[in-house]
């Protein structure tokens, strides 16, 4: 006999896919993800006081949901949104980041009540999501009973508000501090994106790193601001590089004056740099759509030879650094077989061991010590000059 069969769904399940984040400040980013593809202009997010019960707000400006998109698009688990809606969003064209279905669950991580209430087509809507009950339930994840609220509101309104109670204990509390870290390494760049945590602005100072200023008046340009900061080998930057601003507005993309073409610099190290220009005497040295700067410009020129001398020496400087912490033990080594060697011999020597590490930045001491070794053999090899 043939029947059909059907899956059945635990309510653990939910909990289950919240718990994927490494930590509290990771799950909140999910949900600020969510407020990007809401097309928000601003996200607030309100971490509570140490030693507080507290809850943790995070509150949108997006497009947010009136009832039946709560239902079908919210609660809907494990929906790929761009199968429906494309992968770019409808305001602001901004490329979904959503596309699991499972983004919502990060909140209940961190906390026992998750409420949402949302506004749009002028209505607001509230649901609370308890994550104790839900794990205690006996039925089918489809079957839990979750209670939603509906009042009418302004039409024009629009937003979302996620509220986070009785948080979870056993994790430690976030901070703002590593929440900011987090936001800025992947929305630094977003002009229309603002994150407010604690009532901060995020901004470049929240990048964890040395911050580099220079200032200059240049020929043509006018008065030139060059901010950077270089981070740690270990944080991810995404849209590294420098970028140019006129007016406030970013001019093409993220680049580095050329530094990535010259031999001496490795890439790798390019790919920590993370910084901007304003520039605001180049506007008429822009393209139309303000893409890119026009190639002959003279002004544009100057300003970025100018910028990149700042770069390199900075970039040479902590790569230097670098280098020599990781390479300590190896340089110790070098060091003793180079003071062996004849004194007219040991500047020549030292320049080659040099270059040598910082050509060979990305690679281990043990994969390192060979090419030193091979170097070293020869320049002890070469018969003294009589
Ligand atoms: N702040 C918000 N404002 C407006 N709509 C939202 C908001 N948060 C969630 N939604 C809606 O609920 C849906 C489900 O959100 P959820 O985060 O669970 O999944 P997702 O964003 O589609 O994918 P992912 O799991 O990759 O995050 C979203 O696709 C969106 O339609
Ligand atoms: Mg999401």
């Amino acid at each position: 006999m043939i029947q059909t069969a059907h899956f059945k769904i635990d309510p653990r399940l939910a909990m289950l896919l919240g718990e994927t984040y490494r930590s509290t400040e990771h799950a909140l980013k999910e949900l600020v993800d969510n407020a990007w593809d809401a097309d928000a202009d601003h996200v607030w997010i309100s971490l509570p006081d140490a030693m507080t019960t507290d809850p943790i707000v995070i509150k949108d400006d997006g497009c947010g949901m009136d009832e039946n998109e709560v239902r079908k698009e919210y609660l809907m688990v494990a929906r790929d949104r761009r199968s429906g809606r494309g992968d770019r969003t409808a305001r602001k064209n901004r490329l979904v980041k959503g596309r699991k279905g499972i983004g919502k669950f990060a909140g209940l991580m961190a906390a026992d009540i998750m409420q949402l209430e949302t506004m749009a087509n002028g209505i607001i809507t509230y649901l609370t999501i308890p994550r104790q009950e839900l794990l205690k339930a006996n039925t089918d994840l489809e079957q839990f009973e979750l209670l939603i609220t509906t009042l009418e509101c302004g039409l024009g309104e629009h937003g979302t508000v996620i509220t986070l109670s009785d948080l979870n204990q056993s994790f430690s509390f976030p901070t703002a501090e590593r929440l900011k870290e987090l936001l800025i390494l992947e929305y630094g760049r977003q002009t229309d994106f603002k994150i407010h945590v604690n009532g901060d602005l995020l901004g470049m100072e929240d990048i964890p790193g040395d911050i580099f200023n220079h200032e200059a008046d240049m020929p043509g340009a006018g008065p030139v601001r060059f901010r950077f900061k270089i981070v740690d080998k270990k944080q991810k930057l995404k849209n590294a590089g420098i970028v140019v601003r006129v007016g406030g507005k970013i001019v093409g993309k993220p680049g580095y004056f050329g530094l990535d073409d010259e031999e001496d610099i490795p890439h790798k190290i390019l790919k920590q740099v993370f910084g901007e220009i304003e520039a605001d005497g180049l506007a008429d040295d822009t393209t139309a759509d303000w893409g890119a700067f026009v190639e002959n410009s003279k002004a544009f020129q100057v300003m970025a030879q100018w910028a990149q001398q700042q770069l390199r020496q900075e970039v040479l400087r902590k790569y230097k650094r670098e280098v020599n912490l990781a390479k300590a033990r190896l340089k110790k080594e070098i060091n003793q077989r180079i003071a062996k060697l004849p004194e007219y011999r040991r500047a020549y020597a030292e320049q080659t061991m040099e270059r040598i590490m910082l050509r060979c930045y990305d690679q281990s001491e043990e994969r390192m010590k060979p090419i030193m070794s091979v170097v070293l053999d020869a320049l002890e090899g070469i018969p003294d000059r009589i």
